[in-house]
């Protein structure tokens, strides 16, 4: 059992405040301060979940967005809905270079330059949890072309427009399960530790073409990637029962629930100026999960 599902045991005492909160943290209240106004961003993985909050949020502060995505009937009813002015939505699968150079250069034709890139696009892959020895490496090609090469080529091809202007932001979306082991399958966390990794690894030369990359790193939140998980997982509970494992089970923190909208606003400090030093960062959204650990000892005598 994954450590994360290891903590449904022991989320009964957050439910009701945490259930009581869900939704007061929405798009509504987001702050509309234009700290993007005039920028330029490429996010790929647009059309859904975190890409999709963190496009809206993008908008919202000024920014011209060009959502990519495979999923095009999704990705362009969001362009529409955010209006044409400031938001296009064009196909590109991140595990085709070719794609991630083409949306960057669309970028730079339509709008003049790229100033932000949020490399987000991710998939979890099986969930069939095998035995390491029955470890399937198709699976693990997979999820690793696109949360890891897809990341890189994103990095690569921002780089190679943002560095001749010497400015820019690079984000990439990474995980609690690049952070600790063993909260998903192992090709996912993997591909998640990587991402920190090449973040880690290029922040030096970016810093010296004044380009700034980092990462961020949410804790569960009920996407339609996490709901695909905990169909799999617990096929019996109904959606509503699915919400409560992410929302009060999982959660870490008392009387709050973390939302898409909590990573958009990350990844808008990271894409502004307000973080104009932070380089080759990991910014950890996960309540604190991830920083201690219970001893496994019985609890001391009264
Ligand atoms: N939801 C969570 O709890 C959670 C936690 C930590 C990290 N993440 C990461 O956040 C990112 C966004 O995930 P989400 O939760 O919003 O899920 P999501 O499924 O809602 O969104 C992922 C998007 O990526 C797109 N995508 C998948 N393969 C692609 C490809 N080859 N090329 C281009 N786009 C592709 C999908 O079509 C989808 O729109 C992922 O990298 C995921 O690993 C999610």
């Amino acid at each position: 059992m994954f450590r994360a599902m290891q903590v449904v045991l022991r989320g009964e005492g957050r439910r009701a405040a945490a259930a009581g909160l869900t939704g007061h943290c929405g798009y509504s209240t987001a702050s509309s301060s234009q700290r993007l106004a005039g920028k330029v961003a490429v996010i790929t993985g647009a059309a859904s979940g975190i890409g999709k909050a963190t496009a809206a949020e993008f908008v919202r502060n000024g920014a011209k967005v060009v959502l990519a995505d495979v999923q095009d009937d999704l990705g362009r009813a969001l362009a529409a809905e955010l209006g044409a002015d400031s938001a296009s939505y064009t196909r590109c699968d991140v595990t085709d270079e070719a794609q991630v150079a083409a949306v960057v250069d669309l970028a730079v034709a339509r709008h003049g330059k790229l100033d932000i890139m949020l490399n987000n696009a991710g998939i979890v892959g099986s969930l069939a949890r095998p035995e390491l020895g029955a470890l399937d490496l198709a699976d693990f090609d997979a999820v690793m072309a696109i949360n890891t090469r897809g990341v890189m080529a994103g990095v690569k091809h921002a780089t190679r427009v943002m560095a001749p202007r010497r400015a820019g932001s690079i984000i990439c979306t990474a995980s609690i399960a690049g952070v600790l082991g063993q909260l998903t399958p192992h090709p996912y966390s993997v591909s998640k530790f990587a991402v920190v990794g090449l973040v880690r690894a290029v922040a030096g030369e970016l810093a010296r073409s004044g380009v700034r990359v980092n990462a961020i790193s949410p804790n569960y939140i009920l996407t339609p990637l996490v709901k695909r998980i905990l169909q799999e997982w617990y096929p019996e509970a109904s959606g509503e029962e699915h919400r409560r494992i992410v929302e009060s089970d999982i959660n870490e923190m008392e009387g709050v629930v973390l939302e898409v909208e909590d990573i958009a606003k990350a990844a808008l400090y990271l894409a502004s100026d307000d973080s104009k030093y932070v380089n080759g960062h990991n910014l950890v959204v996960d309540g604190g999960f991830t920083v201690g650990k219970a001893p496994n000892m019985p609890a001391p005598a009264q």
